[in-house]
């Protein structure tokens, strides 16, 4: 299955307002913009003019207008006039490439390409329907490293002990408990229950706990994990969402959906900033970048789900950010 067929998160929507948003997805810059209180465009960041990039443009009377001559295009990308011919009526060819966008868990996202009618389920979004109310998203994170290394550092669980000791990981206790590795219908990984001992599991936890994860891919880069403390604690839901920016650079947004309706915001924010300014150095040192796909990394038991999520990328044909 093409990348491109897929639908992935490029933006925040609540950093979409009245300029237009440069962002690049699958190596491929676009531009973002909407219609005053309205529709959503996501075209490529180019004009067919000249060449030069829309983004340096700006929203006119509920059309993009090029930087550059000027020229105005609505959110199908048709271009609507040319000032330096006002009487002409500009053609087909003269339009911008437009892609499909919407909006959905907060996000913004571009399908690059229209799925064929034998890949109309490819990557469908994910339906969160069933997590907590409560919901904020943290980031952007631009991070150099792959989209799908990024993913499986969030599945990974023997790094707790080590990158994030003293929060997530006791660093007398690296050993990881045996854990079942299922699958969902349509093939995504899942780990229905996996228990380790935290110190401190989450940002209103006073002491450590045994904490219950289950873990399931949503799509290629993309997961879920749900946590709940032995003690009672509030429940957890966390996505990773990442962009696949550049084959080694990749966009990720955190998504945290809780029953703990009394931690602030900003408390919620900085523990989940904590966290990921510890994995950060580490996912950007790994070599390479792009996510080995067919050996040259070495694996133990405790690698069961970075095994299955590799194996998973495989048999859905990813080539973008693996190697
Ligand atoms: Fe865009 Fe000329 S390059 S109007
Ligand atoms: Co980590």
């Amino acid at each position: 299955m093409d990348e491109r067929m897929g639908w992935w998160p490029v933006a925040l929507d609540s950093d979409l307002q009245d300029r237009p948003v440069a962002v690049t997805l699958l190596g491929q810059p676009l531009v973002l913009w909407r219609e005053p209180g309205g529709a959503l465009a996501a075209l490529a960041d180019r004009c067919p003019h000249r060449g030069a990039r829309l983004s340096l443009g700006e929203v006119v009377q509920g059309q993009l207008q090029c930087p550059y001559h000027g020229w105005r295009f609505d959110v199908q990308g048709r271009c609507v006039a040319i000032p330096a011919m006002p009487a002409f009526t500009p053609a087909a060819v003269h339009a911008a490439c437009r892609h499909e966008v919407q909006v959905a868990h907060g996000l913004i996202w571009v399908r690059l390409q229209a799925p064929g009618p034998d890949a109309a389920a490819a990557f469908p979004m994910p339906d969160l329907a069933h997590l907590p109310r409560r919901r904020l998203i943290y980031g952007p994170f631009d991070v150099a490293t792959s989209a799908p290394r990024a993913v499986e550092n969030f599945l990974d669980t023997s790094h707790f002990a080590f990158v994030h000791r003293g929060w997530l990981g006791d660093a007398g206790h690296p050993e990881v408990p045996p854990y079942e590795v299922t699958q969902t219908p349509d093939g995504r990984p899942v780990i229905e229950r996996y228990k380790a001992w935290q110190p401190r599991a989450t940002a209103a936890a006073a002491e450590g706990d045994w904490v219950t994860y289950r873990y399931e891919v949503l799509s290629p880069y993309s997961a879920l994990l749900t946590k709940q403390g032995d003690a009672g604690g509030p429940q957890d839901s966390y996505t990773i969402w990442a962009c696949p920016t550049t084959e080694d650079t990749c966009r990720l947004w955190f998504a945290q959906y809780t029953t703990d309706e009394i931690s602030p915001d900003e408390a919620l924010r900085d523990f989940q900033v904590a966290i990921f300014s510890q994995d950060q150095p580490v996912l950007e040192s790994q070599s390479p970048k792009r996510l080995p796909l067919s050996g040259g990394e070495a694996h133990s038991a405790a690698d069961r789900l970075s095994a299955a999520y590799r194996r998973y990328l495989k048999a859905c044909g990813i080539t973008f950010g693996v190697c």
